[in-house]
């Protein structure tokens, strides 16, 4: 970001509004229109209980955060669908700000647990969701959209992540406050190699066999009941997925469509 002081962010209602968010959608995945979330959706969204907040510059629009309810066993919570921030305004804290902003939100509401997948080759969205944010996953889901149309997504099948921010939580209260969450015994870890982008981007079949390792090693390390709980960055631009158990009541249990996925 141009280090500008007038972003300001507010929930978005309006057509108009939506559109702009379509626009960015673009703009950032790059996705076809059969791939695209539809102003209809972000309509939708807004009308029973979700949520769309818009960071804006001035008029322009430079991020979005759409999240529609969900239920857990009986528990409300929220599933943030997509987060985006214009490319010329990331890593200045657009896309921290718009969670903060859900969070917020969530709590006046009564709301404990926002999810939102997220690709785990992704070394960025790694640590802003885990070290950033204080989420924790302990759940994998294979090729969740299918193959699309989107470059980030290079072709790869779209495996997926579940991030859970349990947003009352000691760990949540403690990263957000800039403090380390209590220390845990770390029993697994999970290493993405800093070549997996242009591995991607190339086509290279490295890519998948990187995926499939690393696919591979979460859905072990789970399967012995361990939770991501930190993600360490490497100065070559490598991350670590680092694996415990945790000692908190994360507890809505699984979605029962997906207790074989794991
Ligand atoms: C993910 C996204 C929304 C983050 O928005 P953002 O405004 O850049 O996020 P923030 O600036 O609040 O935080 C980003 C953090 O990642 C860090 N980061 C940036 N590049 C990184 C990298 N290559 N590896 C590890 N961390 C990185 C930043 O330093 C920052 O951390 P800091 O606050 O400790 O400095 C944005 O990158 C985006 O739109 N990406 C494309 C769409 C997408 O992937 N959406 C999310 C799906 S879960």
């Amino acid at each position: 970001m141009t280090a500008s002081s007038s972003l300001a962010l507010r929930a978005l209602h309006e057509v108009e509004e939506f559109e702009a968010c379509v626009q960015l959608q673009k703009d950032v995945w790059g996705f076809d229109d059969a791939d695209l979330v539809p102003v209809r959706m972000f309509v939708v969204a807004h009308k029973v209980g979700g949520q769309v907040f818009g960071a804006f510059d001035g008029s322009r629009l430079v991020g979005y955060a759409l999240a529609v309810p969900g239920d857990r066993n009986g528990h409300l919570y929220l599933h943030s669908h997509m987060l985006a921030v214009a490319p010329e305004y990331r890593n200045a804290g657009v896309g921290r700000q718009l969670k903060l902003r859900q969070r917020e939100d969530a709590l006046q509401r009564g709301i404990d647990l926002m999810e939102w997948t997220f690709d785990p080759l992704e070394i960025k969205n790694a640590y802003f969701n885990i070290e950033r944010l204080g989420a924790i996953a302990r759940r994998y889901v294979p090729n969740q959209y299918g193959i699309t149309s989107s470059a980030l997504h290079g072709n790869l099948p779209t495996d997926r992540l579940v991030a859970e921010w349990w947003l009352r939580s000691r760990r949540v209260e403690a990263v957000l406050a800039g403090r380390a969450p209590a220390p845990a015994e770390i029993q697994a870890e999970v290493r993405v190699p800093a070549e997996i982008h242009s591995w991607k981007d190339a086509g290279d079949a490295r890519a998948e066999a990187a995926q499939t390792a690393i696919r591979d090693g979460l859905r072990a390390a789970f399967a012995r009941g361990l939770a991501v709980l930190a993600f360490a960055r490497e100065a070559g631009g490598a991350g670590t997925y680092r694996l415990g158990r945790w000692d908190e009541d994360w507890n809505y249990g699984p979605p029962r469509a997906e207790q074989a996925t794991t």
